[in-house]
This record gives structure tokens, sequence and C-alpha cells, in this order.
């Protein structure tokens, strides 16, 4: 197995920044997708999008999330780590994306034929309480093989420094020197399986999957750059 760290100092205080928020016993989501702008103050400033979004925030219930998590366990893991390549972790999530991510699936915004028949009956607060559960879990870590390695620390690259040719912002500057995400719009990607990683940069590629920044990114990028980045940050961590 090969992994990613960066300097351990590095990959420790992003680390702990990420369970400091989840360690919250109740956390607050936006149950809207918000705007990348409003993202970007987000981002800068409190976790709590509601000042900048003008959204109604919900607090969700870990308890009652992991209850309703029930029907989610067969393909995302007993403890939120997917057990297969085409479905992704939730464990360790950002707190805020997950939420948000059921919201597009349940309004179609997002598209996706298996999850839109376990969201229609979600609430509002379902979906906070979910969200609430999974961020709370240990994220995973995964791997690569040593045949892996090169073709990743080709994507390592582009993640770290972006593609200039393109004018592709690096994408640790949204995701974290180590993938961890910030809340709560952008996503943890460490450890999630190479495939689904690939998956959704061929969705935003193609338009399939919508969102203005991403589609502006993965564009621009190949198919085998997309196949680097997703080797590369599955073994992030
Ligand atoms: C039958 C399998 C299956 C079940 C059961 C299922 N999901 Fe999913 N889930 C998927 C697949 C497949 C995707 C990837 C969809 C795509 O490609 O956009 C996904 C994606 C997601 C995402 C987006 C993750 C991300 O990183 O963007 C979330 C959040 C999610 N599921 C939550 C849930 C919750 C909560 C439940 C239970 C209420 C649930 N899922 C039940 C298969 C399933
Ligand atoms: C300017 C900020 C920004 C940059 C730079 C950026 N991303 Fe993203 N990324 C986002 C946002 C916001 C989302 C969530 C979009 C949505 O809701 O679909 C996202 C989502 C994703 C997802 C889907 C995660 C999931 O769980 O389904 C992947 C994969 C991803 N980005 C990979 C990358 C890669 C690889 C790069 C660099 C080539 C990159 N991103 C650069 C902001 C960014």
């Amino acid at each position: 197995m090969t992994r990613f760290v960066l300097s351990a100092e590095v990959a420790r205080v992003a680390r702990v920044a990420v369970v400091t928020v989840a360690a919250v016993a109740t956390v607050t989501v936006v149950a809207v997708a918000g705007q990348w702008a409003a993202a970007q103050s987000n981002a800068a400033g409190a976790a709590d999008a509601t000042g900048a979004t003008g959204a109604t925030a919900i607090t969700g219930d870990a308890a009652a999330g992991r209850a309703a998590s029930a029907t989610c366990v067969a393909c995302h893991g007993a403890d939120g780590n997917s057990p297969t390549d085409q479905f992704p972790n939730l464990a360790g999530q950002v707190p805020g994306y997950i939420a948000a991510q059921l919201a597009k699936f349940q309004s179609g915004a997002r598209q996706d034929p298996v999850m839109a028949g376990f969201v229609a009956a979600l609430t509002a607060q379902d979906m906070a309480d979910l969200d609430a559960y999974y961020s709370g879990l240990d994220g995973k870590i995964g791997g690569i093989t040593p045949a892996q390695e090169s073709a990743a620390l080709a994507g390592g690259k582009i993640y770290r420094g972006g593609y200039k040719p393109y004018d592709i912002a690096a994408c640790m500057g949204c995701h974290g020197p180590s993938g961890h995400g910030i809340p709560p719009a952008f996503p943890r990607l460490a450890g999630q399986p190479a495939a689904y990683l690939e998956a959704q940069l061929l969705a935003y590629k193609s338009g399939a999957r919508v969102d203005p920044v991403m589609n502006a990114v993965a564009f621009a990028l190949s198919a085998q750059q997309i196949r680097e980045l997703a080797l590369y940050i599955s073994a992030l961590y």
C-alpha cells in the first residue's frame, strides 16, 4: 500500500482542524448549496453560513442521524466507509456538505437514479441529522499499489500546483493540503475510492454533474489527468 502524507506537522494540523469541527455534538448545517462566492467567505470566516447566504440553518442531531442511516448501510458501510469502489465514503466528510448533496439529489440538481430513491422521503431535518452523524465518524484511509505510484505522483503535481496551461487552480486550495476539505462547501476527498473520484470528475467534465467551479476545473483536464488525480487523492490522508 502506498499512501501520501505531507510533513507530519501539516497533516496533524489539518486533522486537528477537522476533528475539532466534527467533535461538536450538534453541527449546524445549511440545507442549501451555497454559491462559490458565499462558500469562499464562509470558508474564510465561520463554518456557519447563515450570515453569508441568508439561508435557514438547521441543527442536526447525530443520534437521530445514526437511526436514519439504517437504509444507507448497504452501500455506504456500517461505519460510513463504503465497502466497494463505486460508492463514496461518507465518514469524516466536512459538516454541511452531505446535507447539501442530499438536498441536490432530492431536487434533481444532482442526478443519480440510485440516490434519488433514497432521498425522496427525507426532510431537511433528516438531512441535517445524517450530516451530523456522518461528519462525526472517522474517515477511511485509502491507498494504492506500488504499480500505480508514478501515475499518482503526476496527479499529485496538479493537486498541489494546479495546471498552468489552462489556468487551473491547485485543488488543495479548496480541498485542503491533505484533502480533508473545508466546511461547509469544499468536500473532503482524501481516501475516497479512485473509481468514485474518477467518475465524478468525468461527470463534472461532461456537465452531467453540475457545479460552476468544478465544471470549469474538470473541463480543462484530460481523461488521463483525471485518472492520475483520482489515484493520488485516493491515497492522500
Ligand atoms: C443502493 C446503494 C446506495 C444506498 C442504499 C445509498 N446510497 Fe448514497 N450513494 C450511492 C451512489 C452510487 C452514490 C454516487 C452517486 C453519484 O455518482 O453521483 C451515492 C452518493 C451519496 C452521497 C454523495 C457523496 C459525495 O461525496 O458527494 C451522499 C451524501 C449519500 N450518497 C448519502 C446517502 C444516504 C444518507 C443514504 C441513506 C439515506 C444513502 N446514501 C443510501 C449509493 C447508495
Ligand atoms: C475554487 C475551489 C475548488 C477548486 C480549485 C477545486 N475544487 Fe473540487 N470541489 C469544489 C466544490 C465547491 C465542490 C462541491 C461541488 C458540488 O456540490 O458538486 C467540489 C467537489 C469536488 C469533487 C466531488 C467530491 C465528492 O465527494 O463527490 C471532486 C472529486 C473534486 N472536487 C476534485 C477536485 C480536483 C481534482 C481539483 C483540482 C484539479 C479540484 N477539485 C479543485 C471546489 C473546488
